[in-house]
């Protein structure tokens, strides 16, 4: 798995208003789409296009288009739902798929409750968006229901991600055999006792939702 941390003073300058725990709702939802935008230009950058021979006002010309079958994004309800929207900004005609997962917050132990995606990923160029990678758990569940539906390329889009997650991600996916990025605004310090991130910013599915 490679591990992509953003570097960029805007990005560390919203992030930094998403953290406050004075930031409201309406504020940290436009503040998370802001961030995913600029993330998926990171994230995008190895999205398959094929050429296209177009006429300009002056002349014809070879540019590109995004490839065939189309990407997917797969936003991780709750808290990946507030995600959606950023990403959908730069990548309007990618087909979305949901999977809705919960961790049990005793054991840490992630779970699915809900699962709408194409039945077939052969050949697909999916993008996980959860905003917080913890323990790790939720995340490769997610990567490895994907690849057992055939997708052959996983960008994971994150805002937080703890060490103690990558850890587990990269000793989960060891044995997955399709390219893996992962992508994030900031990579924190650690887990507290609680599985929260630190110094993180808190409940990111209540903080949009709650
Ligand atoms: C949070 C978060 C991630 C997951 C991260 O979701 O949004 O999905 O926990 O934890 P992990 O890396 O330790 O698995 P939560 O289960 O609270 O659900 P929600 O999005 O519905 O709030």
């Amino acid at each position: 798995m490679q591990v992509h941390v953003a570097d960029h003073p805007l990005i560390d300058h919203k992030l930094t208003v998403l953290r406050d725990e004075r930031t409201d709702s309406p504020t940290f939802r436009r503040l998370t789409e802001e961030l995913v935008t600029l993330l998926a230009y990171e994230a995008t950058r190895d999205v398959r296009v094929e050429p296209v021979d177009i006429t300009t006002p002056v002349t014809t010309t070879t540019g590109v288009r995004l490839s065939t079958p189309r990407p997917l994004v797969v936003p991780i309800l709750r808290a990946g739902l507030g995600m959606l929207e950023g990403m959908q900004r730069l990548l309007p005609t990618a087909e979305v798929g949901f999977l809705g997962m919960i961790r049990d917050e005793s054991t840490l132990e992630a779970s699915t409750y809900a699962e709408r995606l194409p039945e077939d990923l052969a050949g697909r160029q999916c993008y996980v968006l959860d905003p917080m990678l913890a323990t790790g758990g939720t995340l490769a569940a997610a990567i490895e229901f994907l690849v057992r539906r055939g997708a052959d390329h996983i960008t994971a889009v994150t805002l937080l991600a703890a060490p103690e997650g990558i850890e587990r991600l990269e000793a989960e996916l060891a044995a997955v055999d399709v390219p893996v990025l992962l992508v994030t605004a900031a990579l924190d310090e650690r887990l507290n006792d609680l599985g929260y991130i630190v110094p993180g910013l808190g409940d990111a599915g209540d903080r949009l939702y709650g």
